[in-house]
């Protein structure tokens, strides 16, 4: 019996991840690597300094930077990020999330956070979400972040919960991947085609209620 749900960030909770590629692309011009879709999308999910290596990788320029310029890169990234969360609001919430969350608290069903972001404490507070998530996975001690199952096994521990209790829900594929591999149940909210493994998918936010997790979870 599914007795709780893991949640990741960006892209379900508030559409911060157009910010984290917003950010993104300006270090992608910077440093003269192309940004595509496929970039935009692999990036989702992924660490931070995960995702400079890729972008790097896309403009073959891997071997140009030294460490402390790639960490550098990754400093000026987060500071653009953290000027667009500095004006987010609880208006940011995606639509049905805020009623999804008082929906399985009523229910009794435990909640934990499986974000890559080190600014998801921040990012929960501009939200005004802070008090339904006691329990946030800290990414910093991951040895290996998505699609590697440890965030999403963390996140069930956290809330003493074997993984086949869990539900995680996602909106990137390297996140998906990251909780089928931990074997809990996984819902894809977004493209359905890049979500193509998860377990139950909706195309929006709004979709996700009980009974439509359910109604999925039996056919
Ligand atoms: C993930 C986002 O949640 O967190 C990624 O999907 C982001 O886009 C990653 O790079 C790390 O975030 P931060 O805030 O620690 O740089
Ligand atoms: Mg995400």
């Amino acid at each position: 019996d599914i007795k709780g749900f893991v949640f990741d960030l960006d892209g379900v909770i508030t559409d911060t991840s157009v910010f984290h590629s917003q950010a993104w692309h300006q270090v992608a011009d910077k440093v003269g690597a192309p940004w595509s879709k496929e970039l935009e999308d692999g990036l989702k999910g992924i660490s931070r300094m995960d995702s400079l290596e890729m972008i790097l990788k896309a403009g073959n320029l891997s071997d140009k930077y030294t460490e402390d310029q790639k960490v550098a890169l990754a400093t000026e990234k987060n500071t653009n990020y953290l000027k667009l969360v500095d004006q987010m609001t609880p208006a940011n919430i995606l639509p049905g999330i805020k009623a999804f969350l008082d929906e399985i608290k009523d229910h009794g069903y435990l909640l934990s956070l499986a974000s890559a972001s080190k600014n998801a404490p921040k990012v929960l507070q501009k939200l005004q979400l802070t008090d339904y998530f006691p329990k946030i996975v800290d990414p910093k001690i991951l040895s290996k972040g998505k699609p590697d199952p440890e965030i999403y096994l963390k996140g069930a521990a956290l809330i003493d919960l074997k993984p086949e209790q869990c539900i995680g829900v996602e909106d990137a594929a390297a996140g998906v991947e990251s909780i089928n591999a931990a074997g809990e149940t996984s819902i894809g909210i977004g493209d359905k085609q890049t979500l193509k493994d998860a377990d139950i998918h909706f195309e929006n936010t709004a979709d996700m209620t009980l009974a439509n997790i359910k109604k999925q979870m039996t056919e």
